[in-house]
């Protein structure tokens, strides 16, 4: 039996035990996976060059080499995330995905009338019947023109917009940008010509306030050729629509445009699936609590769903269009204010429907918790071969 015993042990010892190593370990966590001390551990990083104390952090790659010297076999140890667990991320397939309208956002400087654009194109693209139209501002519209559905967002979807592209997350399709005959290109202009151009988007220019004496529309398309925003009629490539958001000229032809070049950009989502995308705007109401107007990508959204954006959970209590019409659903590039949220979430977070409230909760908490770390500074030194190549 002593024997069995000593052979057993022998066999054990040569057996290499197999660790477990995420994508960054602490070097104290990684010796009580190998069954080591943390003097061991520290020396053997030594002699590879890598000071490092048991509480500093070290990736994978060195841990790994780390974890082969001293005789271990290594496994990648790969995390689900409660994030992961929770949020649906698979690929579409093609035959899943339908015609879904462009999101269309007005840019431009200060008064050159973006605000005044979009009050004409909703008051004159009501269907009939629909008594009243749109009363209350809301961050975000759909109308119909020549049978085709266009969402507008309406400022303040700046502060949403720059929220978004520094996460590099994109809700629009195509950018109009309002540039006042009268005034010309000014700083906020450049600064939307940049926003839409890291975003990739088409932009098509309204030239706005045409109905003023002084309006110059060849001096601003010359201004705009120092942007790389060359008309066609001069050989580029850029749409330019002489606009006036007072007496309405020009704006079917602008509407046209967006159509078109909506269309040649086959803008497809699937209604299939449960609803993500972005939070537009949001504010506390005092009678009815956190409210936010929410842009619908990719799913579908219905009454009663659970939902989690940036670090609020709610569920959907009630949903409305700018119309101040009740919604059960709302699909793909609907726009619709809903009510329910447990706490007002930012402009520009994103959201997803989820199916499991609990642990939204617990994602939520997690996510606080990890805004609140970034916030205190970064916790232990961390180190890597890599750190010594690079000096
Ligand atoms: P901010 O939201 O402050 O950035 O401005 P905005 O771009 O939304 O401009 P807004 O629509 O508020 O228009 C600014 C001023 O220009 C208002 O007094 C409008 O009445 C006027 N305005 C807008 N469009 C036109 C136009 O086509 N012709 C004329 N004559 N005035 C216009
Ligand atoms: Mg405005």
């Amino acid at each position: 039996q002593e024997k069995m015993r000593r052979l057993q042990l022998e066999i054990a010892k040569k057996t290499p035990l197999t660790v477990k190593i995420p994508d960054e370990i602490g070097v104290g966590e990684l010796a009580s996976r190998m069954k080591k001390t943390g003097a061991e551990v520290v020396k053997t990083l030594m002699k590879n060059g890598v000071m490092a104390s048991l509480s500093d952090v070290i990736d994978f790659d060195t841990a790994a080499i780390i974890a082969e010297e001293m005789g271990c076999k290594v496994e990648k140890e790969v995390i689900v995330t409660i994030e992961e667990r929770l949020i649906d991320t698979a690929e579409d397939k093609e035959e899943d995905l339908l015609p879904r309208a462009p999101v269309v956002v007005v840019m431009g400087h200060v008064d050159h009338g973006k605000t005044s654009l979009l009050d004409y194109i909703r008051n004159a693209n009501v269907a009939s019947g629909e008594a009243g139209g749109i009363t209350q501002h809301i961050g975000a519209y759909q109308v119909q023109v020549n049978g085709q559905t266009i969402t507008f967002l309406d400022t303040p979807g700046h502060e949403a917009f720059t929220a978004m592209r520094a996460r590099g997350a994109m809700v629009t399709d195509i950018a109009i940008l309002v540039v006042a005959a009268d005034d010309g290109i000014m700083p906020q202009t450049v600064e939307s010509i940049n926003h839409a151009k890291a975003a990739k988007i088409p932009i098509i220019v309204a030239i706005n306030k045409m109905d003023k004496p002084e309006a110059n529309p060849d001096r601003i398309k010359q201004q705009l050729t120092e942007y790389e925003l060359v008309p066609e009629e001069w050989g580029g490539d850029t749409i330019i629509c002489p606009i006036s958001a007072k007496t309405g000229e020009g704006i079917d032809n602008l509407l046209e445009m967006v159509n078109l070049t909506a269309e040649m950009q086959e803008l497809k989502a699937n209604p299939n699936r449960s609803a993500h995308g972005a939070v537009i705007e949001a504010r506390l109401d005092k009678g009815r609590g956190p409210v936010a107007t929410l842009l619908v990508q990719n799913g579908t959204l219905k009454q009663g769903d659970v939902i989690i954006a940036g670090t609020a959970v709610g569920r959907v209590r009630a949903m409305t269009n700018a119309r101040g019409q009740k919604l059960t659903e709302a699909g793909p590039s609907v726009p619709v204010e809903i009510i329910g949220m447990g706490e007002v979430p930012g402009a520009g977070d994103d959201f997803h429907a989820v199916a499991d409230e609990r642990m939204a909760r617990e994602l939520v908490e997690q996510r606080k918790h990890e805004q609140k770390m970034a916030a205190s500074g970064p916790v232990g030194h961390k180190v890597s071969l890599e750190d010594l190549f690079s000096q």
